[in-house]
């Protein structure tokens, strides 16, 4: 069975790839506590003490709004996470030959994509300090040159994790207490069921792929179809969701948001198969089947 370590377990994507491929690979998550990505003899001497072949970095500092207040500052903690954590864990790995897997973002792009959702070959172009921060580490990962893939994810939701809820869970739960929501009508997203996204992984894990590849739904929605399509698989009331224009929206965030905010997964699906990703309707059957709400 194949060895990995896992940096940022405890995060909702990481926390849910363990729970599911626990069964398949040999997985070890030290938390923070015990591997600090910032320290980089820590990030060596565990890879030295734990003899796993690869690696896959799920640790970021993923607060959008909170990283805008640190705009354009190398020293604040969204650059250091996303940045420099990134590059210390591709330097050790590259140094101790160990294959790693760093997750990344559609964020990396600017959002003006209109026509189609954003392939490998488009070039990043981030809008956003959290987006400014994740294309620094993708582009620290490849200059460092160890084998290393990146893999670019969209809106990640999954049946249950305590610590945060994701898009999915927070509409579900709104529209079972019968409260209104108000959501955008007229921007573009690849919301990801999780379990995806960790069967993709466990793929380009075995196979060790290199490059990027990006990792989603399989179509696209705005993010007021995407409440619909719940109110309708979970039977609830589609009254309850209203509409609001994304450059409404936005006025009311601090971080700059990608208006088409959508990933292209071909490139996975040519390779590895169809029928791993899922399109967005058939991902909330499967959520509808695993997810625990309150
Ligand atoms: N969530 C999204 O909407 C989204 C969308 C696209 C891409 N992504 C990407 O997907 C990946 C996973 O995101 P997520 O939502 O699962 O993240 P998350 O829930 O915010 O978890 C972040 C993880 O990073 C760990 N971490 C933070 N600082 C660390 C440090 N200095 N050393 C070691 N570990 C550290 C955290 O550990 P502690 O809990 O101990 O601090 C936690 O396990 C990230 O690369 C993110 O950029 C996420």
């Amino acid at each position: 069975m194949k060895k990995v370590i896992i940096f940022g377990g405890s995060g909702l994507v990481g926390s849910r790839f363990i729970e599911l491929k626990k069964k398949s690979f040999e997985i070890l998550a030290p938390d923070a506590a015990e591997v600090d990505i910032l320290e980089k003899d820590q990030i060596k001497s565990y890879l030295t003490e734990n003899s796993a072949e690869s690696v896959i970095n799920f640790a970021a500092y993923t607060n959008v709004e909170e990283a805008e207040k640190q705009k354009d500052d190398r020293g604040g903690l969204c650059f250091k996470i996303n940045a420099v954590g990134a590059k210390n864990v591709a330097e050790a790995c590259r140094d101790l030959d160990k294959y790693l897997i760093h997750i990344s973002t559609e964020y990396v792009f600017d959002g003006t994509k209109e026509n189609s959702p954003y392939t490998e070959e488009d070039t990043p172009n981030p809008i956003n300090w959290y987006g400014k921060t994740k294309h620094f580490g993708e582009q620290f990962i490849t200059q460092t040159g160890g084998k290393s893939v990146i893999v670019r994810i969209s809106m990640p939701y999954s049946p249950f994790y305590d610590f945060k809820k994701d898009v999915a869970r927070f509409f579900l739960e709104e529209l079972k207490n019968s409260r209104e929501v108000k959501t955008i009508e007229d921007q573009r997203v690849t919301p990801t069921l999780v379990d995806d996204i960790a069967d993709a992984l466990g793929l380009l894990l075995e196979k060790s792929s290199t490059g990027i590849y990006h990792v989603s739904a399989t179509d696209s929605v705005s993010p007021l179809e995407f409440a619909k399509t719940i109110a309708e698989t979970f039977k609830l009331d589609y009254q309850l969701i209203g509409s609001v224009k994304f450059e409404e929206y936005s006025r009311s965030k601090n971080a700059q948001l990608l208006k088409y905010s959508w990933l292209n997964p071909t490139k996975f699906e040519k390779e590895f198969g169809e029928g791993i990703l899922h399109s967005v309707e058939e991902d909330l059957q499967l959520f509808k089947l695993k997810v625990k709400t309150d």
